[in-house]
């Protein structure tokens, strides 16, 4: 069946609104008697629910199809005006959670760089990021996640849309794998630590990273061995000039080293919403990473070790070497680890024996990034607000009220010294806003 999402519909004789995202998911929407609203998602794989979806598309008798609205108009009937979303209570369309102007975003990011957006609106549904993508549409748009991948350089002339989507749904079960679907705007930590609580493993490497769900797979975050492409099923994505949802499966999604479709032919094409993950109670534990078997040692847990016990392990060694952006603003690694030609990479070996490297596809090397910045006489360096974490030669620091510029003009200092002392060339890894 061939047809546009979002489909609306109402049932005859009930109160419920539904909403249709796709072929196979639902929002129901369930007022509440007071102005306020709970959404359910259903998402449809199997038999009966599939049957379910395909007869509220089908639009036949008692299922009313309804104009988008015609829709809003029953929706606004039941709700109060002063609406105030409520955990699991969303409104829409956000009427009431307007634009806020001049927001300061700088907050809502781990680096802690000053920056307002010119307006800033929380989503926390796929029709509030529809109507998001639709208001004040002349205006450039950006998706801010987790905030822990972006540096702000300057003020964001435009909208910036707040991921709140939240949820976790498992969706198919076989005794030993699930398939759980997370809302984008879910912390990825909180998730993480949920999936170990319920027994669905595999993320266990992939603990304490910051940052939220939707944003794990545009780079394609990596840790100790483990990658999200790994570990995904599909994720669904609103497209933003039309607003229609699609899904993609990992093939789609391009991935590559901290990369993927949504940070090259796709850019700034989707919005994500939520991504689902295939994990196993079985699971096979993956702790070949030297310092993941020295913790595992040091703690008396080589034998017999869990999935919970090497998410602790991959914790007490992120918090040993990386800034807590609690305590000190950050976003992580600040480049990529060059990935170089063999002969690059042997030139470089000849002058320095020691240096870091592991193999990459094609007989290239990637080289450790930590390692070279480290060489370079970089680590613990500190200018002005902002300088080089003392521990983790890879990741830049504001120790506080840096700009956006002045991070920028460290990073560009140490790539310049970088490439002349080895000859390689380094990437941000971070997301540069506004350069
Ligand atoms: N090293 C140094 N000095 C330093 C830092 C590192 O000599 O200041 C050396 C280390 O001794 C080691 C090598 O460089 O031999 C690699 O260091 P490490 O294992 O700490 O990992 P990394 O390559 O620096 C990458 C990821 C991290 C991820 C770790 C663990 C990238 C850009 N970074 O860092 O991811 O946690 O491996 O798997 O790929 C992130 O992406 O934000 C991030 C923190």
């Amino acid at each position: 069946m061939s047809m546009d999402f979002p489909q609306f519909r109402k049932l005859e004789g009930a109160p419920n609104l539904y909403i249709i995202e796709g072929p196979k998911h639902v929002t129901e929407w369930q007022p509440m008697g007071d102005g306020k609203w709970v959404v359910h998602q259903h998402y449809a794989s199997d038999y009966p629910r599939y049957q379910w979806v395909t007869e509220l598309l089908q639009g036949d008798d008692p299922v009313r199809a309804l104009t988008a609205d015609a829709w809003e108009a029953l929706y606004r009937e039941r709700s109060e005006a002063s609406a105030d979303p409520a955990p699991g209570r969303m409104p829409w369309p956000p009427m009431r959670s307007p634009w806020q102007e001049e927001a300061a975003v700088g907050p809502l990011t781990t680096f802690g760089a000053a920056g307002h957006a010119q307006c800033l609106a929380e989503v926390a549904s796929d029709a509030d990021v529809r109507w998001a993508l639709e208001d004040r549409g002349e205006l450039p748009l950006m998706v801010l996640g987790g905030g822990s991948n972006v540096l702000m350089h300057r003020d964001w002339t435009g909208r910036m849309l707040h991921m709140n989507i939240r949820g976790v749904q498992k969706i198919a079960d076989d005794g030993d794998a699930v398939e759980v679907v997370v809302g984008a705007g879910e912390s990825w930590h909180a998730w993480v630590m949920h999936a170990l609580d319920a027994g669905w493993n595999g993320l266990e490497n992939l603990a304490l990273i910051p940052g939220s769900v939707g944003a794990s797979p545009m780079q394609n975050i990596g840790a100790y061995g483990v990658e999200v492409k790994d570990r995904f099923a599909w994720l669904e994505a609103i497209h933003r000039e039309t607003g229609a949802l699609e899904r993609f499966d990992a093939e789609r999604c391009a991935f590559g080293y901290r990369d993927s479709v949504f940070k090259q032919a796709e850019k700034d094409t989707w919005v994500i919403v939520r991504v689902a993950f295939r994990l196993q109670r079985s699971a096979a534990l993956n702790t070949h990473y030297g310092a993941i078997q020295a913790e595992l040692q040091t703690r008396g847990w080589d034998a017999g070790t869990t999935h919970l016990q090497v998410a602790e392990a991959v914790m007490a060694i992120r918090q040993s070497k990386l800034p807590d952006p609690r305590d000190i603003g950050n976003a992580g690694s600040f480049f990529k680890n060059p990935v170089v030609s063999k002969e690059a990479f042997e030139r470089i070996q000849r002058e320095h024996p020691e240096v870091a490297h592991y193999p990459a596809p094609d007989g290239k090397v990637k080289l450790a990034a930590g390692w070279l910045i480290d060489r370079a006489g970089w680590k613990g360096h500190r200018r002005g607000a902002c300088g080089v974490h003392d521990r983790q030669a890879l990741v830049l620091v504001n120790h506080g009220g840096a700009t956006g510029a002045e991070v920028w003009a460290l990073a560009l200092d140490i790539m310049a010294d970088v490439e002349s002392k080895y000859g390689v060339r380094l990437e941000p890894e971070v997301n540069q806003v506004g350069l």
